[in-house]
């Protein structure tokens, strides 16, 4: 089997690494990949995903099986509804579909019609509208740029006065382009966050391993919200939870999108807040999470490229979870999310993959032999265990062992999954 991964990640950086466990596979490419990845995947930098048909081009030369679509973007973008049309198998809903995360109005309008439980909300254009919404919510707010934001689309307001900042951030500073034009101002929900992963051929569905990400900077959730500073799957729920998320979110999600005719062979990752009233859908995204991939894929026991291979054909093959727990601790750069400061040396064992503890590159590059800091989010330390307090141990040994004056980490990283489960 060849595949072909597009996107240059973390998350991308682990398909490759699970997807060479497969015996069936004989080639993997990553367009564009990176550095960290190319002794286990052939890198192409020089290919921009952006032209579809130069993608087709290089999957009918190198006759790829399948296409794993990994980021947001080229989804959002139509990449699969074009493949599909040339006759490609790949992973990913079609460009419809892919606005439940392309578009916050268009999720919220189809929970709604999907009687899926989430966060009160209004529709917002200006400042104005904005204020005078926010007099039907009580504080803190919250404040969704519509479009993507590369993460950075959601603002926390603790009082009217920051909601009115943010609103001229949105609307007249314009910091987000076209993709705040619009905005979604939504109640805050108290709870405990869980990402939720399915697989889903549009009429099927499988539940992945519930993981926990850290989204904050710093230790005990302080600083700015990130892309996600460490991982830990699988997590334990409360006794009826997971069956609530299931009846309460997945299943009429599901119904919805059949309802809708959408074409899904792919991910849906559902991000939750388990709130005293129940579950609450905080977002939809058609992909898999960064960093949530780095710990999910180890724990299914199965050929992963045999299963997205069918799934991208439409076929939903069963398979069964290990009674691991896996933990993923984010190394970041200075400066990381504001201005990441690229440029540091790092040391260690940066290739270290030893079936227990592993280090996935998301933003390094390599230069006469030795790795520098490349990115915002820079390399996931990765330990396996029989529970949640062995995983955290190994994949902490790991971060030990990196040297570097440019990287910053969360030491709590699944702290609070030994104490809320
Ligand atoms: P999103 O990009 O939609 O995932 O939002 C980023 C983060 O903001 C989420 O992971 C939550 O931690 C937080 N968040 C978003 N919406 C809400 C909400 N309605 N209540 C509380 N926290 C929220
Ligand atoms: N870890 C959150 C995301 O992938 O969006």
């Amino acid at each position: 089997m060849k595949i072909l991964v597009i996107g240059s990640g973390g998350r991308e950086h682990a398909l490759v690494k699970s997807f060479r466990l497969s015996p069936h596979v004989t080639e993997i490419h990553a367009i564009p990949g990176h550095d960290g990845m190319s002794q286990e995947a052939l890198c192409h930098p020089d290919i921009n995903w952006h032209n579809f048909e130069s993608i087709v081009h290089f999957c009918s030369i190198h006759e790829i099986d399948f296409v794993m679509i990994g980021p947001e973007d080229p989804l959002v973008s139509g990449l699969s509804d074009f493949l599909r049309s040339r006759g490609i198998h790949c992973i990913g809903p079609d460009q419809e579909a892919a606005q439940l995360e392309g578009s916050k109005v268009f999720a919220k309008l189809f929970m709604q019609e999907a009687h899926v439980p989430t966060a009160a909300f209004a529709i917002v254009e200006s400042v104005q509208e904005t204020l005078a919404a926010s007099e039907k919510f009580t504080p803190p707010y919250v404040l969704k740029a519509d479009g993507l934001c590369a993460g950075k689309g959601v603002t926390l307001c603790q009082t009217i006065d920051e909601l009115k900042i943010a609103a001229e951030n949105y609307f007249d500073k314009k910091i987000f382009g076209a993709a705040g034009e619009k905005a979604l101002l939504e109640q805050f929900l108290p709870g405990f966050e869980l990402s939720f992963t399915i697989l889903t051929n549009g009429d099927k569905y499988a539940v992945l391993p519930m993981a926990q990400d850290h989204k904050r900077l710093r230790d005990q959730d302080q600083g700015p919200n990130t892309g996600g500073m460490g991982t830990v799957a699988p997590l334990s729920l409360k006794e009826g939870w997971t069956e609530q998320i299931i009846s309460q979110v997945v299943e009429p999600t599901i119904a919805q999108m059949k309802k809708r005719n959408f074409l899904y062979r792919g991910i849906l990752f559902i991000g939750i807040m388990m709130t005293p009233d129940g579950p609450r859908v905080i977002e939809y995204n058609t992909r898999l999470g960064d960093p949530e991939t780095q710990v999910i894929l180890p724990l299914l026991d199965v050929d992963t490229a045999t299963l997205f291979h069918e799934l991208s054909k439409g076929n939903l093959i069963p398979f069964k979870i290990k009674n691991l727990s896996v933990t993923c601790v984010i190394m970041a750069a200075l400066g990381y999310p504001e201005s990441p400061q690229k440029g540091a040396l790092i040391e260690g064992p940066l290739h270290l993959d030893d079936g227990n503890q592993w280090v996935i590159h998301a933003g390094t590059q390599k230069k006469e032999g030795q790795y520098f800091v490349n990115g915002g989010r820079v390399l996931g330390c990765v330990g396996m265990g029989p529970d949640t307090e062995a995983s955290i141990k190994m994949a902490y040994q790991v971060v030990s062992q990196i040297k570097s004056q440019g990287l910053q980490y969360r030491s709590d990283i699944g702290a609070k999954v030994k104490r809320t489960t």
